[in-house]
């Protein structure tokens, strides 16, 4: 990436505004000193994809463009000061969907450049990470003394809609990436199973719902990719759209059912898995179909975090990303694991701009600062 580098350390009090629309969020944040969380504001166009049972790039584009300017009004209505209490301006410049990212990044640019204050770009898992540095405002309400931060090395999980990766953190900007999906994300296969089971979308939050209450039940199968810390999701996919299909035919020959007067029913023509109507009639196979997906994903998450902690003898388990708000997979973790395991609170697990300000306050700490022409990198890497 196009940056400078200077070695300065950063003053006490130095504030962050970040700006955060790689995807489907329209997203401002003030952050204090790279942890403190002074405002955190976030637009989801969550209702303008909802119909369509995914993101739509061009939707996405259009309405980051409508809420830009509301959403950072927002976040800067929290400073006394107003502009006059920001020192830096940072936003995503990848990954994520081109026409999404433009927005952002290029309203970081004009400001930063019309304030004459330094810019830097932010990988947008990178600042998932980063969401482990910040301090939530209730947080601080509730402690009396703030939280440490992670210390060195550290292994993080990022588990979202995108991406799904595990990373070896020996400083700050010191990433290795380990392993990552050769398929689907783990959020995504989430979505994806919600879908053919009729629960809708976000799938992830759909999914744990329906199954909690559940144990047991058939089980799924889990692709260990056995010596590798690489993922994948897609078997398991499929796997579960075989069980949906044998239902369905199941059922399809059951009918025509007689209703009570002895009437012969109409059959119902076996719903498609991919469209958005329960595409089974037994709640209870939805219920169980959704356990054994969760346990199987969670399963596969947990056993590779865990033993990578373990080889490379990392202080904690980061974990962040969207799928960091499933509960079975915090618990499962915890229960696991040997050492620590730190979790945002789920409002900073989802796509925010407070995790961007976290990370671009250790670039700015390390003196770098991005170049005018830096430009959005939809296929951006860890560690690039
Ligand atoms: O990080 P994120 O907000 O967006 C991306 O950068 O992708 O993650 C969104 C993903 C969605 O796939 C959603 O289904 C999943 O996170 N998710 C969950 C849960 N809440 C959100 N997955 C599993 N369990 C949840 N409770
Ligand atoms: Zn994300």
């Amino acid at each position: 990436m196009t940056e400078q580098h200077s070695t300065q350390s950063l003053p006490s009090g130095f504030t962050i505004l970040a700006l955060e629309t790689s995807c489907d969020e329209t997203a401002a944040a003030v952050v204090r000193d790279g942890r403190v969380v002074l405002s955190n504001i976030v637009a989801s166009q969550m209702d303008a994809h909802r119909r369509y049972g995914g993101i739509v790039p061009e939707v996405a584009s259009r309405q980051h463009i409508l809420s830009m300017i509301p959403v950072l009004e927002e976040a800067l209505a929290v400073l006394p000061g107003g502009w006059n209490d920001i020192h830096a301006i940072a936003a995503t410049y990848g990954p994520g969907l081109s026409g999404a990212l433009l927005t952002g990044l290029n309203t970081a640019k004009a400001l930063a450049w019309q304030r004459g204050l330094p810019f830097v770009g932010v990988n947008h898992l990178e600042a998932h990470i980063y969401a482990n540095w910040l301090i939530a405002n209730d947080e601080r309400r509730a402690a009396n003394n703030t939280p440490n931060a992670p210390q060195f090395p550290l292994v993080a999980l990022v588990v979202s809609g995108g991406h799904t990766l595990l990373a070896l953190l020996r400083d700050h900007g010191a990433y290795q990436l380990l392993g990552q999906t050769r398929d689907d994300a783990a959020g995504e296969a989430f979505d994806k199973v919600a879908r053919i089971l009729g629960l809708g979308y976000p799938g992830g939050p759909a999914i744990q719902q329906a199954a909690q209450g559940m144990q047991g039940g058939g089980v799924l199968p889990r692709a260990w990719l056995r010596d590798s810390y690489d993922f994948s999701f897609s078997g398991l996919k499929t796997a579960v759209l075989h069980k949906v299909q044998e239902r369905q035919s199941r059922e399809a020959k059951v009918a025509p059912a007689r209703s009570k007067e002895g009437k012969p029913q109409k059959t119902k023509e076996p719903t498609p898995a991919a469209s958005n109507q329960a595409p089974v009639s037994n709640s209870h196979f939805v219920a169980q179909m959704a356990y054994a997906f969760q346990e199987s994903v969670v399963d596969v998450l947990t056993t590779k975090a865990v033993d990578a902690a373990r080889q490379f003898g990392a202080t904690e388990i980061l974990l962040a990303g969207g799928v960091a708000a499933n509960t079975r997979l915090r618990s499962e973790l915890a229960r696991r694991a040997d050492v620590p395991v730190r979790c945002p609170p789920i409002s900073l697990c989802t796509d925010n701009a407070a995790m961007v300000a976290a990370a671009a306050y250790y670039r700015f700490d390390a003196g770098v600062q991005s170049e005018w022409e830096l430009d959005v990198v939809p296929g951006l890497k860890l560690g690039a």
